[in-house]
């Protein structure tokens, strides 16, 4: 999207690739909104930090993120010797995805790589599949969240009070992101709209990412507090919700997603308000068969106790809020049953949560349009 700093507007990609230096350049979206700036990862190891210090965040980012990381840490390899090369790709693999566990994406990006990289025959043919796979799952990605944005367009109608969670925008794709992939559509439609965007605590990517987002792209927008959106619900004004997901059960229909998203659905369900889920087809996992067996991640306890911020000197400070003795719980996300979700909004068009499994091929086969 496009990014005004100063007077300058300029397209950025959250993820990109630097081919001569083989390094990932990312946003880093733990300044965001105060700072705007792009860092480097010189080898995988870092590429899977940046991952779990959250440098980079949101499923298709860290899907993006962990495929060039693969591509990075093979492409670093000397030799020719193969048995010697498929030790070091399991080894950049098993790093890049224990980085984070909750997001579907970047394994299944990955597997997109491997699977890519077994048509070459040398060392080097393999490490120029792995890049151009990398590559194509991040164009995909982008491509995939336009795609989101066609078929999402007529749930936004003229006037609409739309709430979303957390971010699942840009800054959590490649680019145009999903749940703000039809409220782009919308406005490129010329229609009005407002959007209440939760401030989603503890790390308040609402506030800080989604806000900042939609404000660089002109949209109509509030943060509220996490606790305010069943108020505003109660009173009428909110007309719909929009969220991403880290992770969809084609099997069950169920939505893992940010903390408090089932929370924000249920609430919808007692307001007879449409709940909506907007996913790239990297987030769905096509073979677990529980909820229950997500791995949900736990995260410091120092996110809950306290908020980050930029203090004076335009230095990042984080200050304690809560009671210096207590400790915290600090689960990062939560399963939404299918039942209390209205329509999942893919590349390929919108779908009730239970269709996707039996949709599997159609959806792995189709071009998107
Ligand atoms: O912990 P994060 O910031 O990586 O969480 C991801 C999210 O922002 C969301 O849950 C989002 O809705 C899905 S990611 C597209």
């Amino acid at each position: 999207m496009n990014v005004t700093v100063g007077n300058r507007a300029r397209h950025y990609r959250t993820v990109d690739f630097d081919v001569r230096h083989n390094t990932v350049r990312l946003i880093e979206q733990r300044l965001l909104p105060h700072r705007f700036k792009v860092v480097a990862t010189p080898d995988y190891r870092a590429t899977a930090a940046a991952i779990r210090d959250m440098v980079v965040r949101g499923a298709g980012a860290i899907g993006a993120t962990a495929a060039f990381g693969l591509a990075q840490g093979v492409r670093a390899f000397r030799g020719a010797n193969l048995d010697r090369f498929e030790v070091r790709v399991a080894t950049v693999y098993a790093t890049l995805k224990a980085a984070r566990p909750t997001a579907v994406d970047p394994v299944n990006a990955m597997d997109q790589v491997r699977r890519r990289m077994t048509q070459g025959g040398t060392v080097a043919e393999q490490q120029d599949l792995a890049l151009a796979a990398a590559q194509a799952f991040a164009d995909t990605n982008v491509q995939e969240c336009e795609a989101i944005g066609r078929h999402g367009l007529d749930l936004i109608p003229e006037g609409a009070r739309v709430l979303t969670h957390c971010n699942a925008g840009w800054l959590a794709f490649v680019d145009v992101g999903s749940a703000t992939a039809p409220l782009y559509a919308a406005q490129a439609a010329g229609r009005t709209f407002h959007v209440y965007c939760d401030e989603t605590r503890p790390r308040c990517q609402g506030a800080s990412l989604t806000a900042w987002e939609l404000a660089q792209q002109g949209i109509s927008h509030q943060v509220i507090a996490d606790n305010a959106a069943g108020h505003l619900m109660q009173r009428g004004e909110i007309d719909l919700v929009i969220v991403g997901s880290d992770r969809i059960l084609a099997r069950t229909g169920e939505v893992a997603n940010k903390i408090g998203t089932y929370t924000k659905a249920v609430l919808a369900r007692r307001h007879r308000l449409p709940f909506y889920v907007a996913i790239p087809l990297s987030t769905i996992d096509w073979e677990m068969g529980s909820g229950r067996a997500i791995p949900i991640e736990e995260r410091a306890e120092e996110e809950v106790l306290g908020a980050w911020g930029l203090a004076a000197g335009n230095k990042r400070t984080w200050v304690r809020v809560a009671n210096p003795t207590s400790g915290a719980r600090n689960p990062a996300f939560d399963v939404t049953p299918p039942e209390l979700i209205t329509g999942i909004i893919t590349p390929l068009g919108v779908f009730r949560p239970r269709q996707l499994g039996r949709l599997r091929r159609r959806l792995e086969g189709s071009e998107i349009r």
